[in-house]
C-alpha cells in the first residue's frame, strides 16, 4: 500500500511518464472510475468495516466468500471455470448455501454493462471487500467473460475429509501450502451463520471467525494463543475444517502469519489475486487497471437549443491528500479553426467543484472534482481543451495538464441534442429504451448512425444479452437551430428495466468510413454522472419519446 501511495504521488507530477494512459479511452475509463473512484457507488455498497459489527452479516465478508465460491469449481488443467460469474446461476446449490451468497449475486448485477462484465463486477467485489476491512491492495485486471450458464459444482464443503479438499484446491490450481493460507485470508473476516450451518454455529446470528470483523492476522494468532472462536476449529468434530487444513503442514503456515500480519497480507493479495485471475482459458485478462491521477469525465458536446455548443467536462483529481482549498483549475480549448482562441480568449474556470465526491478514499486515496460548462457558436466550436493547474493559487506553481501533449481532443461532427433525448419509459409492451437525438456537422453526410442500448437483467433472471441495438434512424423530429448541424434522431430499441437503474445507451456515427463514437448515456440511478438522464425523461423530451 505504502509502494502504491508513492507511485500515484509520483505520477501527479509527472503523468504521461508514468502511466501510459491518453484519454479518452472508453473501456478503460468505465472500469478505473468503477473501480477507484465511484462511479457507479459501487465502493458504497458494503458498509464501512467498521459499521460491519459482530453477529450482523458483513457485506465485505460475503463478497469475498461469493468469488472464492465461483473460483472454485476452476478445473485448471482443463482451462475451464474459475471466476466466470457462473455463480449467478448456483445460488441454490447446497454448497453454496447461504444468503451472504445469494444477496451478493443479486447485488452485482446493478454494476455491469458492456465494459464490465458480471464476472468481473464478482471479482471486483472480492478486491473491494478485502480494501474496505482494511486489508492488503489487490490488483485487478478486467477482461472476465461471464458463463452463459452453470458450471460444475465443487466447492469444498467443511464435512469433507482434509484429502477431498486439498484435491479440490488442487484442481483450482493451488498447492497443499496455498490450500492453508487461502482458507486463512477467507476466514479472517465474517463467520459462520446459525441459519446456514445449524449443527457448526448452534447459535442465534453469525459466529465470528476470529474476533473481528477486519483482514488481519487474527486468524493466526488466536489459534494458537488459544482464544480462537471458529467454529470451523471448535465446533463439531467432523465439521473443524479449518482445524485439519491449518494443521496440515505442521502449522508452519499458520506460525508465519501469526508472526507478521506483513506476511500475511503479501500472502494474501498473492493468493487472493491468483484466485480472482483463474479464468476459462480463452480469457485474456488486461494489465491491472491504476488510478489515473487527473483525468477528465462526464464529458459531453451538446448542442442546446438557442444553437449555442456546450462543452461539459468534470475532471478528477485523485491520490493521497489531493483535497485542497487553495488549487485553481483552469479549463483552455482551440476552437475548430485553431484561430479564435488567440489571446487567452477561451479559457474557464470551473461551475462548480466537489471534493470527496461523494466517496474518495479508496486505498488512502482522495478525489477532487471540478466541473466545467462551456459554450462557443458552431461556427468557432471546439477542437481540443486542456487544463492549468496552479497548485497553491499563488500563480508560483502552475502545471499544465494536457493528455500527455496532445491535449483532450473534441470531435465537433457528433453532438448530443439533450432536448430531445431521453430514456423510455415502459408503455405497454413497447421494447423501447429511448430516444436519442445527434447533431451532425452539415459539412459532412454519416454513412450510418447508431443507436444502441445496454440493458441490462434484473435480480432473479438470467444474466442476458447486455445488447439490444442499433437501432434504425428516424426522421428529425424537429429542425435544428444552427446551419451547420442537421438533426438525427431514433427510438433506441429494447426493453427498459422498471427501477431504470441499468439501462445505458449509446450512439456513434460513420463519417467517410471513420466510425466517430458518442458518449455512455447513463440512465437515472448512477450518482456521479452529468450525462445521466432524467429520472423521467419522457416529459422531458418536449414530445413522446415513443413517436
Ligand atoms: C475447504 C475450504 C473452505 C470451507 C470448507 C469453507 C467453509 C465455510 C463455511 C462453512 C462458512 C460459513 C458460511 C455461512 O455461514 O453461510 C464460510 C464462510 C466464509 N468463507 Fe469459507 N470455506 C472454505 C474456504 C474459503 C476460502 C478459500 C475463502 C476465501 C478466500 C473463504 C471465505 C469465506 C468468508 C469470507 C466467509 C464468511 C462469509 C460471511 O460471513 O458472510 N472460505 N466458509
Ligand atoms: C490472543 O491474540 C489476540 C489477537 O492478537 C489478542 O487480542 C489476545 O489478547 C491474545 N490473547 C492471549 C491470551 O494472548
Ligand atoms: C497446530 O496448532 C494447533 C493450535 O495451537 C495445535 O492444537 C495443534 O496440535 C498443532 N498441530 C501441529 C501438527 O503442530
Ligand atoms: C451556455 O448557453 C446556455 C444557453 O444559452 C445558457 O443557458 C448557459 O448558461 C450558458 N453557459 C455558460 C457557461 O455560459
Ligand atoms: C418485446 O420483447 C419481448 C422479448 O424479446 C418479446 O417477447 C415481445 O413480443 C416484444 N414486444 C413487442 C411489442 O415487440
Amino acid at each position: 500500500m505504502r509502494n502504491l501511495r508513492v507511485l500515484l504521488a509520483s505520477i501527479v507530477f509527472a503523468p504521461a511518464s508514468v502511466v501510459a494512459y491518453t484519454w479518452p479511452d472508453r473501456a478503460y475509463d468505465v472500469i478505473e472510475e468503477f473501480l477507484w473512484k465511484d462511479r457507479n457507488t459501487f465502493l458504497e455498497v458494503p458498509e464501512p468495516c467498521s459499521e460491519d459489527t459482530i453477529g450482523q452479516q458483513s457485506t465485505s465478508a460475503a463478497w469475498l466468500r461469493t468469488a472464492y465460491h465461483d473460483a472454485a469449481t476452476a478445473n485448471v488443467a482443463a482451462g475451464t471455470g474459475g471466476l466466470d460469474g457462473s455463480i449467478f446461476y448456483e445460488t441454490a446449490r447446497a454448497e453454496n448455501v447461504g444468503d451472504s451468497i445469494a444477496s451478493s449475486v443479486s447485488q452485482f448485477v446493478s454494476f455491469y454493462g458492456r465494459y464490465i462484465s458480471y464476472a468481473d463486477v464478482v471479482a471486483a467485489g472480492a478486491v473491494v471487500a478485502v480494501q474496505n476491512c482494511g486489508g492488503p491492495n489487490i490488483p485487478f485486471r478486467s477482461g472476465r467473460i461471464t458463463a452463459p450458464e452453470a458450471g460444475p459444482s465443487g466447492v469444498p464443503l467443511p464435512t469433507d475429509s482434509l484429502r477431498s479438499q486439498t484435491a479440490a484446491f488442487a484442481r483450482q490450481g493451488f498447492t497443499a501450502k496455498e490450500m492453508i493460507g487461502l482458507v486463512a485470508c477467507g476466514h479472517t473476516m465474517g463467520g459462520v451463520d446459525n441459519e446456514d450451518f445449524p449443527d457448526i454455529n448452534p447459535n442465534v446470528g453469525v459466529a465470528s471467525f476470529d474476533h473481528t470483523v477486519y483482514f488481519d492476522n487474527n486468524i493466526a494468532t488466536t489459534y494458537f494463543n488459544g482464544t480462537t472462536i471458529d467454529p470451523l476449529i471448535s465446533g463439531p468434530a467432523t465439521s473443524n475444517s479449518d482445524a485439519r487444513i491449518f494443521a496440515s503442514d505442521g502449522n508452519v503456515t499458520m506460525r508465519s502469519f501469526a508472526h507478521s500480519q506483513d506476511t500475511f497480507f503479501s500472502t494474501c493479495a498473492s493468493l487472493l489475486e491468483r484466485m480472482i485471475n483463474t479464468v476459462p482459458k480463452e480469457v485474456r485478462l488486461s494489465e491491472p487497471i491504476v488510478a489515473i491521477p487527473f483525468k477528465p469525465r462526464d464529458y459531453l458536446l451538446s448542442l442546446l437549443p438557442d444553437g449555442t455548443i456546450n462543452l461539459g467536462v468534470t475532471v478528477d483529481i485523485f491520490g493521497p491528500n489531493v483535497i485542497s482549498s487553495t488549487r485553481v483549475v483552469t479549463m483552455h480549448w482551440n476552437d475548430r479553426d485553431s484561430h479564435r482562441c488567440a489571446s487567452k480568449a477561451c479559457s474557464a474556470l470551473p461551475v462548480s467543484q466537489e471534493a470527496n465526491a461523494p466517496l474518495a478514499k479508496r486505498n488512502g486515496n482522495e478525489l477532487q472534482a471540478y466541473t466545467f460548462s462551456v459554450n462557443a457558436t458552431t461556427a468557432a466550436s471546439f477542437s481540443s481543451f486542456w487544463f492549468t493547474v496552479d497548485e497553491d493559487g499563488t500563480g508560483r506553481n502552475v502545471v499544465t495538464e494536457n493528455n500527455g501533449g496532445g491535449n483532450y481532443p473534441v470531435d465537433d461532427l457528433l453532438l448530443l441534442v439533450p432536448q430531445y433525448t431521453c430514456q423510455g419509459y415502459l408503455n405497454g409492451n413497447l421494447n423501447i429504451t429511448g430516444r436519442i437525438t445527434v447533431a451532425i456537422r452539415s459539412s459532412v453526410t454519416p454513412s450510418a448512425v447508431t443507436l444502441e442500448s445496454a440493458s441490462f437483467g434484473v435480480n432473479g433472471q438470467p444474466i442476458p444479452q447486455i445488447f439490444d441495438g442499433p437501432a434504425a434512424i428516424g426522421t428529425s423530429p424537429a429542425l435544428s437551430p444552427s446551419p451547420d448541424y442537421v438533426y438525427y434522431t431514433g427510438l433506441v430499441p429494447g426493453p427498459i428495466q422498471a427501477n431504470g437503474c441499468s439501462t445505458q445507451m449509446e450512439y456513434s456515427a460513420t463519417i467517410d468510413g471513420v466510425v466517430h463514437p458518442g458518449q455512455i448515456l447513463y440512465s437515472g440511478c448512477t450518482s456521479r454522472a452529468s450525462t445521466r438522464l432524467p429520472e423521467s425523461t419522457c416529459e422531458y423530451c418536449g414530445f413522446p419519446c415513443t413517436s
